[in-house]
């Protein structure tokens, strides 16, 4: 040892970083078990980030010239100066022996970001669907998902319920690239090198975990399933860890001299309290071995809709005769009466209650006037029959929801398709044994389901949302749903990250829990822009490159990821045609409704620490502001030109003058949780902090906005 420390020192005293490097990796290997998970963790990787314009400082490749497939100079440069007027960098080597120096038109370049250098991410809205009302956005982002994950810290740290992955499983077939690079099948560090960047992922990806209750599905197959195993248990020791076993492919996959593979596997890493949850299917037995459970659409969870009419049309002045009160019982958690609707001209504040009640308007997040779903008269009916309850009370916000069935549901019960049980103590109906507790089973370990089966409910299901794309293996929609319910089934308002998110399954799942139970969860969703690799070399050959718009348009998350979340919430296909067929098992209906879900578009950028112009650099942040707020209702912008900005349910200060007049607005606005607040000041901002209402968190910003976004990876 003493001699490797002796060789250390040597090495830090010619070249420091390559020292620093050495210093790390020895550290490493002496602290490490005997037993175990040993692998490289290889120089850290680098991506290409080809939209990003070229800057002085910035680490460059050299691009190989249009039309060429070959792979170029992968070397790495350094620019130590532009000329602006005939649009040329001048180059210096980097880690070269000797000094190395070139110019390049900067057009011929591509900026390179290492793991280790320090980044300031941004986010560009690139579009968005709404169609939920109030509920939360569902985020998709476009970027490479180390990068995401640091930028996610800031926005969600501690805060996610569950995260799905499903990354590359490094099958040696241009799966995956390390360092811009496919890892084939002969490489001898093909699966440190998977290692390595799975570690780094994983490592980011704890920090934003609730520790207190959360869980992280993994799924993977035979190739680095033992592997992946090591390295959670090394990850994660304080994980309770379970690895199951899901039948895709019940025909098998035949090959030469092998057993035909019918299965791959899902790792569920519980953190905290975190514990599967019963479902009313153990996802192995036959139903007649699940004690008498019969697996009939008698026995689905109902759906039980919100009487609050979501979307852009749903305000009070559109229909006046939507908008009445509703008297509930906190206590007894039932409707009192239901009262009549009020004119135009008609305060809503002038309606009394009666005693020991509490008036539910259809009031947005938003703070403003909405409108219920069906008339007063209906209401009341529904709620006679049983066929409407008052469902959670939202603490944040101070709500009440309402539930009631549609017609569709009431002519399922009325046939006697539905079992109705009795009634509940709110005198609404007991439906469908899902609802009795006693029917739940524990979820096995092994799973055997038509629905899991990839070919017919992944790959063929994402053919009628996205019509001509092809994207290899999603998984199984109905797969994904079943992981996640036996996580979230009893967290409606889950927050659900997939980072590896390839055509989107998991938020198109997540969307399904929703209306399956009324529940308002979000999935972030965050993959790449990766063309696939036989395309790559087809575009390349007409002259195209990455960061081209040509090119771009083909990447994952443009071409499939996207228009894939936006299909199933729209119902349309991206060329505006319904979507043909219907969602099956649990919650069967048409494609073409869609989801009563919102969501947005992003693409993560990456910003000079310098920035002048504050605009710019506060309008890429901005988006992770409202995200940490809870991606919900409006989002501030741009700069107020007051110096200050209530949004529904953040705030932001800019002008630490204007704090009275601030700490006003906030306190008058119902749905504010958080406000940010602008000062290089610790006093002043401790000042402010002290006279903001009790619920509301208060977050300081440095005045350079893009140094609260900093992000150093320590390695
Ligand atoms: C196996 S696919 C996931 C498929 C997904 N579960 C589905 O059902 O469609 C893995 C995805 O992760 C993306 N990916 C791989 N490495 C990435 C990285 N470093 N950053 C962001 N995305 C990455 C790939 O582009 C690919 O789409």
């Amino acid at each position: 040892v003493s001699r490797l420390t002796d060789l250390i020192a040597r090495a830090k005293a010619k070249d420091p970083e390559l020292g620093a490097d050495l210093d790390r990796e020895f550290k490493v290997l002496s602290s490490r078990l005997p037993f175990g998970l040993n692998f490289e963790r290889h120089r850290p990787e680098a991506v290409e980030l080809p939209l990003r314009p070229i800057r002085k400082g910035d680490k460059v490749r050299v691009l190989p010239e249009r039309g060429s497939t070959k792979k170029g100079d992968q070397r790495l440069w350094q620019v130590k100066n532009i000329h602006k007027a005939n649009k040329l960098a001048d180059l210096e080597l980097l880690g070269g022996a000797e000094i190395e120096t070139q110019s390049i038109a900067l057009v011929d370049l591509t900026v390179v970001a290492e793991f280790r250098d320090t980044i300031y991410p941004g986010l560009v809205s690139t579009g968005k669907v709404e169609r939920g009302g109030e509920k939360p956005f569902h985020t998709v982002i476009n970027g490479e998902n180390y990068h995401a994950l640091k930028a996610l810290t800031y926005t969600h740290r501690g805060k996610v319920d569950a995260i799905y992955i499903d990354p590359p499983y490094n099958t040696g077939a241009k799966d995956w690239k390390y360092n811009n690079d496919y890892v084939e099948g002969d490489d001898l560090y093909r699966h440190s090198k998977w290692l390595a960047m799975m570690e780094r992922r994983l490592l980011v990806a704890k920090e934003l975990l609730n520790p207190a209750d959360s869980v992280l599905i993994v799924t993977i197959d035979e190739k680095e399933y033992l592997r992946l195993g090591l390295l959670l248990e090394q990850t994660y020791p304080q994980a309770n860890i379970q690895m199951t076993t899901i039948v895709i492919n019940p025909l098998g996959q035949e090959r030469s001299r092998k057993l035909a593979r019918v299965e791959e596997y899902a790792f569920f890493c519980f953190f905290g309290n975190a514990s599967p949850k019963p479902m009313i299917d153990d996802l192995l037995n036959r139903t007649e071995i699940m004690k008498g459970h019969k697996s009939d659409r008698s026995t689905e969870k109902v759906r039980w809709e919100r009487l609050l009419r979501g979307g852009s049309e749903a305000s009070r002045q559109k229909s006046p005769d939507l908008f009445y009160p509703v008297f509930i019982d906190p206590i007894r958690h039932r409707v009192h009466s239901v009262g009549e609707p009020i004119s135009l001209d008609v305060s809503r504040d002038s309606v009394s209650a009666p005693e020991g009640t509490v008036t539910v308007w259809p009031m947005r997040t938003n703070g403003q006037e909405g409108r219920w779903r069906c008339s007063a008269a209906y209401f009341r009916e529904l709620l006679t029959k049983g066929y409407a309850r008052v469902g959670e009370y939202d603490r944040a916000n101070d709500r009440w929801s309402l539930l009631y069935l549609g017609k569709a549901q009431i002519r399922r019960v009325e046939s006697g398709e539905i079992e109705v049980f009795g009634r509940n103590d709110d005198g609404s109906i007991l439906l469908g044994r899902s609802e009795q507790k006693k029917q739940m089973f524990s979820v096995k370990t092994v799973w055997n389901r038509p629905s899991h089966r990839s070919g017919e409910y992944g790959t063929s299901l994402n053919r009628l949302l996205v019509p001509g794309r092809r994207f290899p293996y999603p998984k199984a929609l109905y797969a994904v749903e079943d992981a996640l319910r036996i996580v979230v089934a009893d967290k409606p308002q889950a927050i659900v990250l997939d980072f590896f998110s390839g055509s989107g399954t998991t938020a198109h799942a997540v969307m399904r829990l929703n209306r399956q139970d009324g529940g308002s969860r979000q999935c972030i969703s965050v993959t790449n822009n990766e063309v696939a690799a036989d395309e790559q070399k087809s575009l390349r050959e007409r002259g195209l490159r990455p960061g081209d718009p040509d090119w771009e348009k083909h990447g994952i998350c443009d071409y499939i990821t996207k228009p894939r979340v936006e299909a199933a919430i729209t119902g349309k296909t991206p060329d505006g045609e319904p979507i043909k067929g219907e969602y099956k098992f649990t919650d069967v209906f048409p494609m073409a409704e869609g989801f009563e879900e919102n969501a947005e578009f992003f693409t993560l950028t990456y910003e000079a620490k310098d920035a002048v112009n504050h605009n710019l650099a506060y309008s890429r942040i901005a988006p992770l502001l409202w995200l940490r707020a809870g991606a919900r209702g409006s989002r501030i912008d741009k700069l107020p030109a007051d110096g200050l900005a209530v949004a529904d349910t953040y705030g932001l200060l800019v002008e630490v003058d204007k704090s009275a007049q601030f700490i006003k607005a906030v306190g008058k606005a119902k749905g504010v949780h958080i406000v940010y607040i602008v000062t290089d000041d610790d006093r002043r901002f401790q000042a402010i902090a002290k006279r903001l209402p009790d619920a509301v968190e208060p977050v300081r910003l440095y005045e350079s906005f893009l140094t609260n976004f900093s992000f150093a990876n320590g390695e």
